[in-house]
């Protein structure tokens, strides 16, 4: 391949990018170690937000690295629909030991989007073996991320992922955000108002009536939207609701699972038990695709209990469904997780976190802060008529200064690798502080 061919970028159609900005001016990483990319020209970039949101261990980690290695050497590939191999069976249970008892079983995809799709349908299909049929309804979220399925996105609440893709799934409905700012703003850790939202359940079981309704689906904190920390009380609420009214209650933890929240999984940081959980990103470290659905015994043993013997309960998986080089990944990453104490790290840095990104206060154009383990968002006043723009700005600003940031609407969301350093939390929010400095 001559130079010309391998630096021609134009092929590639890139995902939720400004493709013609970054054609325009690149910005290419050829390496990455702990908490640092390179990029081609050989400038050291600090990991301000874990790759997107998955390399919690930091990168390039060697026990995840030679675990892929001697894996992929070994069974690069086996089938399991009507087959299996070990490292399957082992990275569920390993999985299923991470949450409280009755999370007990693990469907395997390949992605967060997967994922939340397998536990929609799984939602969906367990009310029908069971008998209750009617049970087809799904209720996502305003401001909720699950991911570009078409189950995911219409479950989610973000309108530009929505209105370019017709009429989407049918029989869906949404709860309002908790984002109030009016009520809310520099909250540190778990906002105190908002909680009664969750009653807007009740409401929208009071329309459609319980008998159609599956599942809610909910970020327990929405990331990609911005950080969205819930109300305190709001997530018990919502667990009330839906058993009350024999509902499924879905956690998409794609984001707050393996140790964001300086905890395993929302579910322990929270302590509310939902009836799924999905995951994906920091179970491999983000070196191998993989994501799944963590469900309840009761969830599994309805669809052995409704199939005829030896035939299929779940008409539903991937070709890579618990794929052995994921499988090995994961592994991997959870005994590395654990070894280190990485989620206890990340809860006893979660102050100094907090004390960092409320610094930022008083800077220029910001009108909330918030912070939950370790993630924060800074949320920018957008510029009038020019909605994006000034937080984009800034996100080009840090770069240049080598300092890797994410920006989504006005607003920068930070969520380093669980390894970071309190010198390295240092520079990422002096970073952004200069930036705003600066900027327009
Ligand atoms: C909460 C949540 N669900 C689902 C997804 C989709 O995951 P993937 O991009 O792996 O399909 C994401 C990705 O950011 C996410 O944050």
């Amino acid at each position: 391949m001559d130079g010309s061919l391998r630096n021609n970028l134009e092929a590639f159609f890139m995902p939720f990018t400004a493709n013609r900005q970054f054609k325009s001016a690149p910005r290419l990483l050829v390496e990455a170690e702990g908490m640092y990319f390179k990029d081609q020209a050989g400038r050291r970039i600090l990991d301000g937000t874990a790759g997107l949101w998955c390399v919690n261990a930091g990168h390039g980690r060697k026990p995840i690295v030679e675990a892929v290695q001697r894996q992929v050497a070994k069974l690069d590939y086996a089938p399991t629909f009507q087959m299996g191999h070990p490292l399957a069976f082992e990275a569920a249970a390993k999985l299923a030991a991470m949450l409280p008892a009755p999370l007990d079983h693990v469907f395997f995809s390949n992605s967060g989007s997967e994922a939340v799709d397998s536990a929609l349908k799984i939602a969906i299909a367990y009310h029908r073996v069971r008998g209750e049929g009617t049970r087809t309804r799904l209720i996502g979220r305003e401001r909720g991320y699950h991911g570009v399925g078409f189950g995911g996105i219409s479950v989610g609440g973000i309108s530009a992922n929505r209105k370019f893709f017709g009429p989407l799934l049918a029989g869906v409905d949404h709860l309002p955000h908790t984002h109030l700012p009016e009520k809310n703003a520099f909250s540190k850790g778990v906002p105190a108002h908002g909680a009664e939202l969750a009653d807007e359940l009740e409401r929208i079981v009071a329309l459609h009536d319980p008998s159609t309704i599956a599942a809610v689906i909910v970020e327990p904190v929405a990331g990609s939207t911005g950080v969205l920390i819930p109300p305190k009380g709001y997530l018990e609420r919502l667990r009330e609701i839906c058993t009350k009214h024999g509902i499924l209650l879905i956690f998409d933890e794609v984001i707050t699972g393996f140790g964001r929240l300086g905890s395993s999984f929302a579910v322990e940081h929270f302590g509310v038990v939902p009836d799924m959980v999905t995951f994906a990103k920091g179970v491999t470290n983000g070196t191998i695709p993989m994501g799944g659905v963590i469900l309840k015994r009761e969830i599994y043993d309805a669809f052995m209990e409704a199939a005829p013997e030896n035939t299929i309960e779940l008409f539903h998986g991937y070709t890579y469904s618990g794929h052995p080089v994921a499988a090995a990944a994961a592994i991997a990453t959870m005994d590395l997780y654990k070894e280190e104490g990485l989620f206890e790290r990340a809860r006893d840095l979660a102050p100094y976190w907090e004390a960092a990104i409320h610094s930022l206060k008083g800077a220029r154009n910001v009108i909330d802060l918030r912070n939950i383990g370790l993630v924060g968002a800074i949320e920018l006043e957008p510029i009038p008529g020019k909605p994006t723009k000034r937080a984009f700005d800034a996100f080009l600003k840090a770069w240049e200064k080598g300092v890797l940031i994410r920006t989504t609407g006005d607003i920068i969301a930070l969520s380093p690798p669980l390894i970071v350093e309190k010198k390295e939390i240092d520079r990422l929010v002096e970073t952004v502080g200069e930036v705003l400095k600066e900027a327009a």
